[in-house]
């Protein structure tokens, strides 16, 4: 509570006094077409029509097929008085805010250019929209005429419908002095040493110089430590940083003021740098992986026992069933069983330090997937500009940090392989960029790797290259031939096929290029894990086993941002959890921690390391595909340690493959739990809010059908909690991870 009530009080300091002088207007004098006169003060728009600022000019009778178009805003200034004796240089400035307009704009005051975002189709470039970002524009308080009508005028382009202003109002005022300014945080390496950057940023043409002053709290009891103030100033246009030195072991929230020595104008704002909670992983072996594995009768078995501890290390098995070999050195279980039936045996795995067993349990069945799959794919890094040598790379990453040693495996390559025409005899042909898909599949086997794929029902996949359209089996052999493991199948380029079927509005036309696929895949000698990706059109979670899926995506595409995360992770998933069994996933989309980018230029997740612990948590309680979606090549010690807490992932990966509900939606609280096959459950705590609340768990064990606790282990710190203090303050957007029972 004492948590919640400091940083209560702490924020409510951030209301900033409301600029003096301003003008805000919800419609418009408007008229469709172009005439560039229409910029200048004295233009007569007597007969122009009225038109709301807060919707785009289609939903109020302007002809949806309008181009060009002309908003004009009229206000008075008043005279210039003592009360514009500038105080700040902001006084000097007048400050329009349009809110987003679709698609492009060009904003004048009184017949001059103050601002302009996105490109006409005549601009050099070509036309590009900006629909969504919102105007903010600085013009000279010289161009007022004071005492006087004054116009701002804008012209827009829209460059398909709908068009126009839309979220209005329209303001015109006074611009605070930190209007133009933002704290903002990263987090660097330098030296062994963790540092946290607060960078100062500032859009205005005039400096903004002030004090910066830190708090350090402790994330556990909320104590505040030491207070360091910092001068700093940053010129127009400019950001100024400073970096502090912190312990990543021992979590600090960073409570930040800046005043602005000119104004006293406050910014605030509280971050908590990534911090690291798994503990080390002991030096003796431990088994990391689930003790069970489903493969068809006859099929290879490829398994790679994930155990940490030092290497060397050696595997060894005094029951080995008949037709399997165990890789002394590696761990790697491979042969194949032909008949039916649940193979137990004993795993040995032994290092200088000691050694550790597991029982475990080779399903010979018709399921395979019987726990998520685990591993990488390359579309949220690399997106179309994926290589074999950057798979090559996060491939040896996965090994040398360790990620193997906790179950990731499936090393997929997305869209952007493909040649752009096919073989004479109508096989798949691949781009210069991978040379030879049997000799990569081969070097990852040998490494305890899989091998994932992507391809189309369409004609072309989404980023443009082949699809498998008509060539269905041929592919699915190539992929037999090149030692494929798994297979994403992304609707995209299949919608033109589809828009040409009689039966277009049914079911049936979903299921069918999905069905087609997925018999080829079972006809080949090798188990395929098959992956639906057709954003969960048609309740795909309905039917994607009749079609043999091992799992299906649920939604669109993730994005690296709160927003996303919030509406696929929590909103979407709602009704889902009935759908999940072992060999049959709801996928919510690849991972969005470490460096991603879709393309050529890498950047940090725009997540905030609590928002990572928030994603990794609901993803293991979701049961869904853990695919990590960056370069691991550049993996941090946070990442590392986010993707390698052996008890959070033991969550995903539990045998029962029960996936969480929502047991509680309380204002920004989320409780989402799922049952454990050992009887205990696991229980993620969410605040979903933009303030930090305290939550009493006690109030909620009904919801979880619990009394009172018998154990409670917080997963993330791996260390055993009291059974009946359940306070737990909660940050924004993070999580408190617990396996009670
Ligand atoms: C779609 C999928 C993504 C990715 C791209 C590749 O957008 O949803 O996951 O596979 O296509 O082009």
């Amino acid at each position: 509570m004492r948590f919640k009530i400091l940083a209560m009080l702490w924020l409510a300091g951030a209301a900033l006094s409301a600029s003096a002088q301003s003008k805000s207007f919800l419609v418009a004098k408007f008229k469709a077409g172009d005439d560039t006169a229409r910029k200048e003060a004295g233009y007569n728009d007597k007969d122009w029509q009225t038109l709301k600022v807060t919707d785009v000019w289609d939903r109020q009778g302007v002809p949806a097929s309008t181009d060009y178009g002309w908003y004009r805003f009229h206000f008075d200034a008043a005279p210039a008085s003592e009360a514009d004796r500038q105080k700040t240089e902001g006084d000097n400035y007048l400050y329009v805010n349009l809110g987003p307009v679709d698609d492009v704009d060009e904003t004048y005051l009184n017949g001059t250019l103050i601002g302009k975002t996105g490109r006409f189709p005549t601009d050099e470039g070509g036309y590009a929209s900006m629909w969504n970002t919102p105007r903010k524009y600085l013009a000279d308080k010289k161009l007022l005429n004071r005492g006087g009508d004054n116009v701002l005028a804008v012209r827009v382009y829209s460059g398909g419908e709908p068009g126009g202003i839309f979220r209005g109002p329209v303001t015109v005022s006074t611009p605070r002095n930190l209007d133009g300014t933002a704290l903002t945080f990263s987090e660097k390496e330098s030296k062994g040493t963790s540092k946290c950057v607060i960078t100062l940023s500032n859009e205005f043409p005039w400096t903004v110089k002030g004090v910066l002053e830190i708090k350090e709290a402790d994330l556990e009891t909320g104590k505040v430590g030491k207070t360091i103030r910092r001068n700093i100033s940053a010129r127009p246009g400019k950001n100024a940083e400073i970096a502090l030195p912190y312990n990543i072991k021992s979590p600090v929230k960073m409570l930040v003021t800046f005043t602005d020595s000119k104004s006293g104008e406050m910014l605030k704002k509280a971050y908590t740098p990534k911090y690291i909670l798994t503990p080390p992983a002991p030096a003796a072996p431990r088994f990391n992986t689930a003790p069970v594995y489903g493969v068809r009768p006859g099929s290879p078995v490829h398994f790679r026992f994930g155990v940490s501890g030092d290497r060397p290390m050696t595997f060894s098995s005094a029951d080995l069933p008949e037709g399997l070999t165990l890789g002394a050195d590696n761990g790697v279980l491979s042969g194949s069983i032909g008949d039916y039936g649940d193979y137990i045996f004993t795993v040995k795995a032994t290092n200088a330090k000691g050694s550790a067993e597991q029982t475990f349990t080779l399903k010979v069945g018709d399921a395979i997937a019987l726990t998520p799959p685990m591993g990488w794919n390359s579309w949220n890094c690399w997106g179309l500009s994926v290589s074999q040598d950057r798979v090559m790379s996060s491939a040896n990453a996965l090994v040398d940090k360790g990620l193997a040693d906790y179950g990731y495996c499936y090393m997929n390559i997305d869209d952007g392989w493909e040649a752009p025409y096919r073989n004479d005899d109508g096989t798949i042909a691949v781009n210069e960029k991978f040379p030879d898909m049997k000799a990569l599949g081969d070097w990852l086997h040998e490494r305890g790797l899989k091998f994932g794929i992507y391809s189309s029902p369409g004609d072309l996949t989404c980023g443009g290259y082949l699809g498998s359209l008509d060539h269905e089996l041929q592919d699915a052999e190539s992929y037999n031939s090149w030692g494929v493991d798994y297979l994403k199948y992304d609707w995209c380029g299949y919608w033109r096929k589809h828009a040409t079927q009689k039966d277009r509005n049914t079911l049936a036309s979903y299921i069918r290029p999905y069905m087609l696929m997925g018999e080829y895949l079972r006809q080949q000698p090798r188990d395929i894990f098959y992956s639906l990706c057709q954003y969960g059109m048609a309740d795909v979670w309905k039917w994607g086993h009749t079609v043999d899926a091992n799992s299906w995506r649920t939604t669109g595409d993730i994005e690296d941002t709160w927003q996303s995360l919030y509406s696929i992770g929590f909103e979407q998933q709602l009704d889902l959890a009935p759908y999940a069994e072992p060999g049959r996933w709801n996928d919510p989309d690849m991972m969005i921690v470490g460096k991603v980018g879709w393309s050529d230029n890498l950047r940090d997740s725009r997540l905030t390391p609590d928002e990572q612990y928030t994603h990794v948590s609901l993803w293991a309680l979701l049961a869904a595909n853990m695919l990590i979606g960056c370069d691991l090549a550049q993996l941090d010690d946070f990442t590392v340690s986010l993707l390698c807490n052996n008890e959070v992932n033991a969550v995903n990966q539990d045998i029962l493959g029960k996936q969480a509900t929502c047991v509680v939606s309380d204002g920004d609280l989320r409780i989402w739990a799922r049952p454990l096959a050992d009887g205990s459950t696991a229980v993620g705590i969410f605040n979903v809010g933009d303030d930090d609340i305290t939550v009493n768990l006690a109030d909620y064990l009904p919801r979880l059908g619990l009394k009172s606790l018998k154990t409670n282990r917080d997963l993330w710190r791996q260390k055993d909690l009291s059974t009946t203090d359940l306070v737990y303050p909660v940050s924004t957007h993070a999580v408190r991870f617990l396996k009670v029972s």
